[in-house]
């Protein structure tokens, strides 16, 4: 090439819940039958769509040629009137229509807000980190992501100190990323807390991002806050999406709630520039906007959610119990999301720990990637070559610098999911011994 033309930020992009399947699928050939913990997709893992939700969709689809077409760059108005509504109706922050922006899935919204703000703006998020948020960000910034801790000895609550000595130590941070409830944690951010990362951006002029997408699947003692019921007058953007909740991940339907850009100029700029980013791109998906109103105002609905999330919680209550048995493991149960992060203690993970693989093809297949510096990732294809279990090491996976995996409580079937669990635990006993 006459020039270099590799963006510098090309190396950040990684996923590593994805790119473990490719091993997997390799395993999978060879044998080795594998059960995919690895992926947040509740339809791939067995939960069912309601039928009163499918004949939602399916009557729109018959009967609607509207849903076929483009919708207005921000998305259907009679849509984001509803939601305005919905959102207005529990308080806090105020927001109309005008403030709210969709997008194809909040995969998208996340990559555009991070590639539409000033190169050298970062935005500072937790760790253990969801990767998509990780990644955009420090492909926007051409480097490494900056985080601040969530701390494993107080049930993944976020470090305050560490927040405001990392907003101190970079003055380029402009913003805060929260997870809320957190991937891949399960932890639900205390309304406290929340208070506080508030009062923190408001002293340091920062504004807010938080990550709802799994705010309807909470089940912890406390309840869940949203960012607009704490936010005060404090910049924002919220980001929800029906891929985790309807569940409906293939619609690629999600959206963000803009707050308080009436009370900075510069916030209100960069959110015109995410708007006119979609409208370079026209529009987001029409058919799932034109279902969202009908469903979520469905008497049905909120307690269809609250039978899921009794069984999340079920299964997070086990899934505790099973792996608070084995030595070397630290884990919390999950009060939100679907999935739990289970840490190998300080000096549980040495090298020369190994697992039996099922046959020998197995073990080929995962020798050569056992030179990883990753110690927890070297667990993980242990894991699957010895279990046939797939989870996410927390290292590479999550841009952390502890040590663990990630697991979900998605397998509906509770027999299985013990199975499951047991099998992962049975390992990490056996390797850590
Ligand atoms: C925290 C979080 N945000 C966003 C997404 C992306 O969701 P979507 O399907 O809307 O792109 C996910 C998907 O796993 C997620 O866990």
């Amino acid at each position: 090439m006459r020039n270099d033309i590799i963006h510098p930020g090309a190396g950040e992009l990684t996923y590593e819940i994805r790119e473990i399947v490719e091993v997997g699928l390799r395993l999978v050939q060879a044998g080795v039958p594998v059960v995919w913990e690895n992926i947040g997709d509740p339809i791939a893992k067995g939960e069912t769509m309601p039928a009163w939700i499918k004949e939602i969709v399916a009557r729109t689809v018959a009967e609607d040629d509207s849903s076929y077409g483009y919708s207005p760059t921000k998305g259907l108005l009679a849509t984001r009137e509803y939601i305005a509504r919905e959102r207005n109706l529990e308080g806090g922050v105020r927001i109309t229509a005008d403030d709210i922006l969709f997008f194809n899935g909040l995969g998208d919204a996340i990559s555009t807000i991070y590639n539409y703000l000033h190169p050298k703006a970062r935005v500072l998020g937790p760790n253990p980190a969801y990767s998509t948020h990780s990644s955009a960000e420090a492909a926007h910034a051409g480097a490494p992501h900056l985080t601040y801790r969530l701390d494993p000895a107080r049930g993944w609550h976020p470090d305050l100190d560490d927040l405001r000595a990392k907003i101190l130590a970079h003055p380029g941070v402009s913003g805060i990323l929260i997870v809320n409830p957190d991937n891949p944690t399960g932890m639900v951010y205390p309304e406290a807390v929340l208070r506080r990362v508030v009062d923190l951006a408001r002293e340091f002029g920062l504004f807010l991002v938080s990550d709802e997408i799994y705010s309807n699947l909470a089940y912890g003692e406390a309840p869940h806050r949203k960012l607009a019921g704490v936010i005060g007058d404090v910049p924002g953007i919220a980001m929800r999406g029906i891929s985790k909740e309807f569940p409906w991940p293939g619609s690629r339907c999600g959206w963000v709630e803009f707050y308080n850009r009436d009370k900075d100029p510069a916030f209100a700029r960069y959110a015109k520039s995410v708007n006119d980013a979609k409208m370079l791109e026209v529009c987001s998906t029409t058919l799932p906007q034109r279902v969202l109103p009908q469903v979520m105002g469905d008497p049905r609905y909120y307690p269809y959610l609250a039978g899921r999330n009794a069984r999340y919680k079920e299964k997070s209550d086990l899934a505790h119990g099973i792996f608070s048995r084995v030595p070397g493991l630290l884990v919390h149960k999950a009060h939100g999301a679907f999935y739990m992060t289970v840490l190998f203690k300080p000096g549980a993970l040495r090298d020369g720990q190994s697992l039996k693989p099922m046959n020998a093809a197995a073990g080929e297949i995962i020798r050569p990637l056992l030179g990883t510096p990753h110690r927890d990732k070297r667990f993980v294809y242990e894991l699957l070559a010895s279990r046939g279990v797939c989870v996410v090491p927390l290292s590479s996976g999550f841009n952390s610098d502890l040590e663990g995996f990630r697991v979900t409580l998605l397998e509906p079937d509770l027999g299985r999911f013990r199975d499951v669990m047991e099998s992962i635990a049975g390992a990490a006993r056996e390797y850590l011994a």
